[in-house]
């Protein structure tokens, strides 16, 4: 005996809830609770802590990890160098990947460019629910695609688009976007959780089945999101952001969840008029546009994964005549900005109390480890003092909350970019000095020990 019991899902965080609330319990969003189809419940007369016997099942066997094989030969390059270091080699085959970006970043180029590199010798299907296939067919004609292994289907039902996939037996499907598919066993409307959810596995479980590698393209809310389906992060192997400022050329391409592979690296692009363009070297792109003999500004080495990419820290301090002065991070950490302020003003008695700070990574790029804190230091230092930082100066550390420089992980990647891009000096905590000394030449290296060696390095 089951009684129906609806409940209702949040198509922003996933949180389900047995009343309708008109603003989200669990991450406080409005009206976004939408309410999902019925599902059967136990009736109450019903003993739920019954233990059920179950007969073992010939697939659902367990296996000594020693006995389990795999094929090596499982992953397809896509041609992009940079597409395939984020996805940790190159796609897998039978993996489901969602790439998501705000609209307009780029997805559809970055795929349909995947459609003419890849690397297979299988037919490509590519599932548009956003636009004609004569659209497709122009943008295609724009990027340079003109593969003959290349199919184009425009569909959002998702049982057709199975059929079509089986009918196509392609290496690669593309499904853009999800959002736009639906199951007509579902009343919803596509876009919603349900929808999503259930347009998904239909295809997780066509991918699993037949080896098809999938990639589903996803659109992002305003907060960064995965619009609605949060839950379909954790039914695909690989999840990638892209990301940037759509009014700069620059794209970003992250993995934040991997299956196979890590998820430090990241892959860079440039958006142009033949589409998106593969950038090696993003550390030369972002000195290319470097400000020279402006206070404020010092050189970082970010390391992304096994990347070490250079940029610029550009810290502003104004007076101000508020008592509460503000406080600006953008791809810095908010706490950390506040933690560095508190340390130069206690150690080296700078007032930033009467000053608004904003703090700025040239690129979009993030400097969220703590070996970008001893350069930050000094952009705040040579903004409050109006003193430039020397050009070809870099600095590397973390700073304490005693106002000592720390040493940090990768120093020797950091010191090998620097050293390649012309970088003649480098500010590096008193005890890595010694391990350096003498290993590259044409650098000096400058010990520093605490914040108060930051401020001889301006002049002061
Ligand atoms: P698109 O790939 O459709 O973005 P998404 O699928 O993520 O919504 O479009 C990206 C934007 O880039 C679009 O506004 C137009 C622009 N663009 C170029 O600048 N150059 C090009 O060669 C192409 C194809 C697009
Ligand atoms: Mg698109």
């Amino acid at each position: 005996m089951f009684k129906m019991k609806s409940s209702f899902l949040c198509t922003n965080c996933g949180n389900i809830t047995s009343k309708w609330f008109g603003r989200c319990p669990e991450c406080g969003e409005w009206n976004t609770l939408e309410e999902q189809e019925q599902i059967p419940q136990p009736a109450k007369g019903i003993k739920q802590n019954k233990v059920k016997s179950f007969a073992p099942a010939e697939s659902s066997k367990a296996f000594k990890i020693r006995d389990i094989t795999y094929s090596n030969n499982l992953r397809i390059s896509t041609g992009i160098g940079e597409l395939d270091r984020v996805l940790g080699g190159g796609l897998v085959e039978g993996s489901v990947v969602l790439i998501s970006g705000e609209p307009g970043i780029g997805k559809s180029t970055l795929l349909l460019q995947l459609c003419q590199s890849i690397d297979a010798s299988a037919t490509l299907l590519y599932v548009t629910g956003e636009e004609s296939v004569s659209q497709i067919k122009l943008r295609a004609d724009r990027v340079g695609v003109d593969s003959e292994r290349l199919f184009v289907l425009n569909e959002t039902n998702i049982g057709r688009i199975i059929a079509e996939i089986k009918a196509v037996n392609p290496a690669v499907a593309i499904v853009d976007s999800i959002q736009t598919m639906f199951d007509e066993d579902y009343p919803s409307a596509p876009g919603t959780v349900t929808q999503v959810k259930q347009s998904a596995l239909h295809l997780i479980n066509i991918a699993k089945e037949s080896g098809i590698s999938i990639i589903l393209v996803g659109h992002v809310n305003k907060d960064g999101a995965v619009a609605g389906p949060k839950v379909l992060e954790h039914m695909v192997d690989a999840v990638l952001y892209f990301e940037g400022d759509k009014q700069q050329t620059y794209r970003i391409l992250r993995a934040v969840k991997n299956r196979y592979g890590s998820t430090n690296e990241i892959g860079v692009f440039e958006m142009g008029d033949a589409g998106l363009r593969e950038i090696e070297n993003p550390s030369e792109l972002m000195l290319e546009q470097r400000p020279k003999g402006v206070s404020g500004n010092c050189a970082v080495c970010i390391l992304e994964g096994t990347r070490p990419i250079i940029s610029d820290i550009q810290a502003l301090s104004t007076p101000t005549v508020f008592p509460s002065p503000r406080r600006m991070a953008s791809g810095f950490d908010y706490n950390r900005l506040s933690l560095l302020l508190a340390v130069l003003e206690k150690r080296l008695g700078l007032r930033f109390s009467t000053q608004d700070i904003y703090i700025n990574v040239a690129g979009g790029l993030k400097a969220d480890d703590t070996s970008c804190d001893a350069a930050a230091s000094l952009a705040l230092i040579s903004s409050l003092k109006d003193a430039p930082v020397p050009e070809n100066l870099m600095v590397i550390g973390e700073v304490g909350l005693s106002g000592e420089i720390r040493s940090v992980f990768g120093i020797e990647q950091r010191i090998n970019e620097a050293a390649r891009l012309g970088f003649t000096q480098i500010a590096l905590p008193f005890k890595a000095v010694g391990k350096c000394k003498g290993k590259y030449s044409g650098v000096e290296f400058i010990p520093v020990r605490s914040v108060f060696d930051l401020l001889k390095l301006l002049g002061i």
